[in-house]
């Protein structure tokens, strides 16, 4: 099969289309022919050699991808070949065929085209487990996710905005603004503008947010805090301006905040699967109406060097995809 390859991992990296040995899937994997790929920005950080894949998994990149599945491992049920599927990968998703775990497939839901659908497995699993695992949101409580047009964000939007959540969201640009408002947003800022701590204390009466997802720590934390409500809770799903940050914890003591960090790809397949089945159940049935992945341009797979070059100026909102066709 035909897949990406890293020559030169570090900063100046490229990514060349190479031949591979096809995988076949073990017991309780699926082999999937892939329509796409989805990038993240692990994929970067893993090509500029900054992010090893986790032991035992695939050394070409890629989370995600959609696809039919093309072979069963044993001990697989639920899915049969031909099936129309997408899937969060440990590696491997930039090539023709992928091995998934079967506790991370999902089928692409109706009015979903196959190709879009690799944009919603990353940012489905880590909305839904930081948001409801970690951060525990509850029925009426507001959200405020930071990177709204994001691939991240913008499913988040959607989800939590599609559930009755009202959802605040940060971004970059006045186009940002305009199309994080599209997701769902009560109140989209555009943080070079306005200070996002003020507006969503306007906007609360003075109350403040219940939850807060983040990728941009930095002097954000110091901010999310004065940003969160009474026994808010703030989860970090990257820290891209910085890890350091010299904090007044007063605050987290007086408003009895949670703070919190994870991350998705070295969790077990069981964890996954408990995330898989929980939005199959809670987010699956509105995608495809009420959710859709929102795709910000697709590349072909020999093109993924543009894709990656694409990604990193940031100017995108969705979703970046890299079509197997
Ligand atoms: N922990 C986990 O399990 C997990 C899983 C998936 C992704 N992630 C992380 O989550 C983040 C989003 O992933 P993605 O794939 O959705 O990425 P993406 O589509 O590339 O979006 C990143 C967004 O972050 C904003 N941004 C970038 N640098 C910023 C900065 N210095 N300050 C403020 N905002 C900044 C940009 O929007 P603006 O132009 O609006 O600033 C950009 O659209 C990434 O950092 C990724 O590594 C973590």
């Amino acid at each position: 099969m035909k897949a990406i390859h890293v020559s030169g991992p570090g900063k100046d990296y490229r990514l060349v289309l190479a031949g591979e040995p096809q995988p076949m899937p073990q017991a309780g994997e699926v082999l999937i022919r892939n329509a796409a790929a989805g990038l993240n920005n692990a994929d970067l950080l893993q090509a500029r050699g900054a992010y090893p894949p986790p032991p035992g998994a695939s050394q070409i990149l890629g989370l995600e991808v959609s696809g039919v599945i093309a072979a069963l491992g044993e001990d697989v049920n639920g899915f049969a070949v031909g099936d129309p599927v997408c899937a969060l990968l440990s590696g491997g998703g930039y090539a023709q065929f992928a091995i998934a775990d079967a506790g991370s497939v999902l089928p692409v839901p109706q009015g979903v085209d196959l190709v879009d659908a690799a944009g919603l497995p990353e940012a489905g699993f880590t909305a839904w487990t930081n948001i409801i695992d970690t951060a525990h949101l509850a029925p009426g409580e507001t959200l405020l996710v930071h990177g709204g047009t994001s691939g991240i964000g913008s499913l988040a939007i959607q989800i939590f905005a599609a559930r009755g959540h009202r959802v605040f969201t940060t971004v970059g640009s006045e186009e940002k603004r305009e199309a994080a408002r599209t997701f769902g947003a009560a109140r989209s800022i555009n943080y070079r503008s306005e200070d996002f701590v003020a507006v969503v204390k306007a906007e609360t009466g003075g109350k403040g947010v219940d939850v807060i997802l983040d990728m941009v720590g930095g002097d954000y934390i110091q901010r999310n805090i004065e940003a969160a409500a009474i026994w808010g809770r703030i989860v970090n799903i990257a820290y891209q301006q910085g890890f350091k940050a010299e904090v007044n914890f007063a605050p987290v003591l007086t408003k009895r905040l949670t703070l919190g960090a994870t991350t998705l790809r070295s969790r077990t397949p069981a964890e996954k699967q408990a995330i898989r089945d929980a939005l199959l159940k809670e987010v699956w049935p509105l995608v495809g109406t009420q959710i859709r992945p929102v795709v910000a341009q697709t590349f072909p797979l020999a093109e993924a060097q543009k894709a990656h070059e694409f990604m990193a100026k940031t100017g995108h909102i969705g979703k970046i995809l890299l079509s197997s066709a």
